[in-house]
């Protein structure tokens, strides 16, 4: 349940927001006056407050101001006739998140609330980078106790007493995002606000004016003006995530934040003060970015003060148990019954696979698996393809089991579709020579050494398998005459 608190002494304006956010998912709580706002506050504890600028009593600035000794992090937007955006600046530096012109856009209004509410729901969530235990109940954690998260964890504790700038590395999915926030809620600030902003996920003209805000009629489109992400995270921390994606006028813009505290709104001319701490982060190797001259070098040593890298799933496999028991955990909060387990050979083919979207694949597979399955254990035949396939491909004894008919072709398929992801990735491998040697070495393991056998598992003739052998040259490999 969202909470939001409407500040306005308008009855007209209570009504609408009465009719536009009826619904069961947020609590509206309304006051006349910034006096009565300030006396319902400890009460109803709003995630969210939205408030009119101008009011009889209490002005919205004096307010906001006194809001702000109760809680530096609550979020609040001003509403503001045309005509006083200058006021609503005002109050940006007093720590308002965002205002809002009125007469009200409705669907921009709700975007803006939705976005808010977001915002400070992910402030909310503490993330524990503590070795947690198996049994211990926790909201939001960093699980792994292999080395490479060991050492994770050590930066993590020596960042977060610091203002210093960080860059966390590592492929999609190994956590980049829940390290940031672990950061800020072990800092110095983590009782201001924490903000991010996802590069890659905003048009490049619009970036920087996300970022930055921009003045009015800068650009065809910016009918008002606006405050950015800077302005708003004011004595906060602020993440940029996916900082690989920046345009050569924001990198520019973002170092010069970075070195001397000030930038300019787009098409502004006034220096704007702003106490934000960065952490970056990125799924590209910047140092070759740098090298093509795509990421400005400076940029690059300034934000990488200090580098926070996660290893890939796939080399800290230790970590994929303990994984797969928090989710398992973490989903049974959301389903009756006690949690379900999983079963020993369901988690060795997890503990096989090369996880190319690392932990984020782990916990989709899991919730996945938890709708498959029937009974008390997640199953193999729970598990997708390409994770349980590598188990039956590659099983000991007996003639290899892979499946017939359509499912088999279906698993063909998803087998492919890695084997290609690879040879994108390595286009040095080769990769149909590659995979080919690999299945006539396993078909000749399989049947020891007994062409005529190994051929046939494998759908080609003597001579063909024959020539294979000989071409890639595994006779010595597996001592065949
Ligand atoms: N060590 C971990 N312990 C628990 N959950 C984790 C861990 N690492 C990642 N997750 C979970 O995996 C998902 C992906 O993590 P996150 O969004 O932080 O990854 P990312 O590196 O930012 O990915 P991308 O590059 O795709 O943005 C999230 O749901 C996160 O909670
Ligand atoms: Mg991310």
């Amino acid at each position: 349940m969202n909470k939001l608190l409407l500040i306005d002494d308008e009855a007209d304006v209570q009504y609408s927001f009465q009719r536009i956010f009826d619904s069961p998912e947020i609590e509206l709580t309304t006051a006349s006056s910034g006096e009565e706002a300030l006396r319902l506050l400890p009460k109803v504890k709003p995630d969210l407050v939205m408030m009119d600028v101008r009011m009889g009593g209490l002005s919205g600035l004096e307010t906001l101001r006194r809001i702000r000794q109760i809680d530096s992090k609550l979020l609040v937007i001003l509403m503001t006739a045309y005509g006083t955006t200058q006021t609503a600046i005002e109050a940006m530096k007093l720590g308002a998140y965002d205002y809002l012109l009125k007469p009200f856009d409705v669907p921009k209004l709700k975007e803006l609330v939705n976005n808010a509410l977001k915002a400070a729901r992910d402030m909310k969530q503490v993330v524990s980078y503590q070795p947690l235990l198996e049994t211990e109940d926790y909201e939001l954690g960093i699980v792994g106790r292999s080395e490479p998260m060991q050492q994770v964890f050590k930066l993590i504790g020596q960042l977060a007493a610091s203002d210093a700038t960080a860059l966390i590395t590592g492929e999609s999915g190994t956590g980049k995002e829940l390290v940031a926030r672990a950061i800020y809620h072990h800092s110095n600030r983590s009782q201001q606000p924490f903000l991010a902003v996802n590069c890659a996920a905003i048009p490049e003209q619009l970036l920087e004016s996300e970022l930055f805000g921009h003045e009015r009629g800068s650009f065809t489109g910016a009918t008002m003006q606006r405050v950015g992400k800077f302005e708003q995270c004011n004595r906060g921390t602020l993440f940029l995530d996916e900082i690989g994606d920046m345009t050569p006028a924001t990198q520019t813009k973002i170092l010069r934040v970075l070195q001397s505290g000030t930038f300019e709104r787009v098409g502004g001319n006034q220096p704007i003060k702003a106490d934000v701490r960065i952490i970056a982060a990125t799924n590209k190797p910047l140092e070759q970015a740098v090298a093509a001259r795509q990421f400005r070098e400076d940029l690059f040593y300034r934000l990488n003060v200090v580098r926070i890298h996660i290893a890939p799933l796939r080399e800290r496999r230790e970590d994929i148990k303990l994984l797969v028991n928090y989710f398992l955990n973490k989903f049974a909060k959301d389903q009756p019954g006690p949690p379900r387990s999983i079963a020993p050979v369901a988690l060795k083919a997890l503990e096989k696979y090369h996880w190319p979207g690392n932990v984020r694949e782990l916990e989709n597979i899991i919730r996945r698996a938890l709708v498959m399955s029937k009974g008390e254990a997640i199953l193999l035949t729970d598990l997708p393809a390409e994770v349980s396939g590598q188990l039956q491909a590659g099983g000991a004894g007996g003639p290899m089991a892979l499946p017939v008919g359509e499912a088999g072709a279906a698993d063909i398929t998803n087998l492919a579709r890695q084997l290609f992801q690879w040879a994108r990735r390595e286009p040095k491998m080769r990769i149909i020579p590659a995979v080919e040697r690999e299945l006539v070495i396993q078909a000749l393991k399989e049947t020891e050494g007994n062409q005529v056998h190994a051929a046939k598992l494998l759908g080609i003739t003597r001579a063909t398998l024959r020539k294979r052998v000989e071409k890639f040259g595994i006779q010595r490999e597996l001592n065949i005459k």
